[in-house]
């Protein structure tokens, strides 16, 4: 594939994010259904690779996922995780691919806003660098802006992941305007970031119907998508949702040029409509 702008057309990788099957057999205790199965099945359908986050309460994925993981999996485990001393001790034990670090409260429904890396302090400069030290990639979750991708940069971050979870939101609210402009934040972001000699990678809330903007940004090498997919599983398994996501992100790529980027989120006739998105 070739890209309109530079002749050269990056790859897009589907990172999914299997998380809610662990929600899902938590809920009875047992051990059905089983992540990792899941995460077999998403990889045969497409999936490039898989993430996890293994939160401070295990209120889905448990210690154990992480090590079968990580154990059996045939391609690339991202790590989702606090930066604290605990989830640490974890990365360096199993060495995932890489860890994304994202903000963690126990009482949020799920990842509320992006990592605050200039306020992070001595603290996360350790972790970031003891990651770095056990040779795992490290990235950051963070709101698209300019400040924050340069103390990124200065922290010696191998990658950032741009927050989507604003314009997803924007887009179920149905405001053209206000998804134009958070559109055009996170194609800036991306431009400015990879121009700063960072990866970069986006993620959270995305749908069948907000995914192709995003893809469209020729920057972005990897989408990490979870929620949506799992729960459209419920309806056509989760095969078909993991290669008919993987479908649309492809066809945008193909089609990727900054205007396409930067144009406000367009509804597709062709996929089924999203759902409103939970925050669980
Ligand atoms: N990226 C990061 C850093 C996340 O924390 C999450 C949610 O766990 C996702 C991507 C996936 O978001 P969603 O489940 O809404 O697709």
């Amino acid at each position: 594939m070739r890209n309109n702008k530079n002749n050269t057309t990056r790859e897009l990788r589907l990172g999914i994010n299997i998380d809610h099957v662990a929600t899902i057999r938590n809920a009875r205790g047992g051990l059905h259904p089983d992540p990792l199965r899941a995460a077999h099945l998403a990889i045969a359908a497409g999936a490039d690779g898989v993430t996890a986050h293994l939160r401070e309460d295990r209120r889905h994925i448990s210690d154990s996922d992480i090590a079968r993981l990580k154990r059996e999996l045939t391609r690339p485990l991202n790590l989702e995780m606090a930066a604290t001393d605990e989830m640490l001790a974890i990365a360096v034990k199993h060495v995932p691919n890489a860890c994304c670090l994202v903000p963690e409260r126990r009482q949020e429904r799920t990842t509320e806003g992006g990592l605050d890396v200039a306020g992070g302090g001595r603290r996360l400069k350790r972790v970031v660098s003891a990651l770095k030290d056990a040779g795992i990639r490290v990235s950051l979750f963070i709101e698209p802006d300019p400040a924050t991708i340069e103390a990124s940069v200065a922290l010696g971050a191998d990658i950032v992941e741009l927050h989507t979870g604003r314009y997803c939101d924007l887009a179920l609210e149905g405001r053209p305007k206000s998804i134009a402009e958070e559109v055009k934040r996170l194609a800036q972001a991306a431009k400015f970031a990879d121009a700063a000699g960072l990866e970069v990678h986006a993620g959270h809330g995305l749908t069948y119907n907000t995914v192709a903007a995003v893809a469209a940004m020729p920057q972005i090498v990897e989408l990490n998508i979870g929620h949506f997919l799992i729960g459209e599983a419920i309806f056509g398994g989760l095969g078909q949702a993991v290669s008919h996501m993987g479908k649309l992100m492809r066809e945008a790529r193909a089609a990727s040029d900054e205007a396409l980027a930067e144009s406000a989120f367009k509804p597709s006739k062709a996929s089924p409509a999203a759902p409103k998105r939970s925050r669980v």
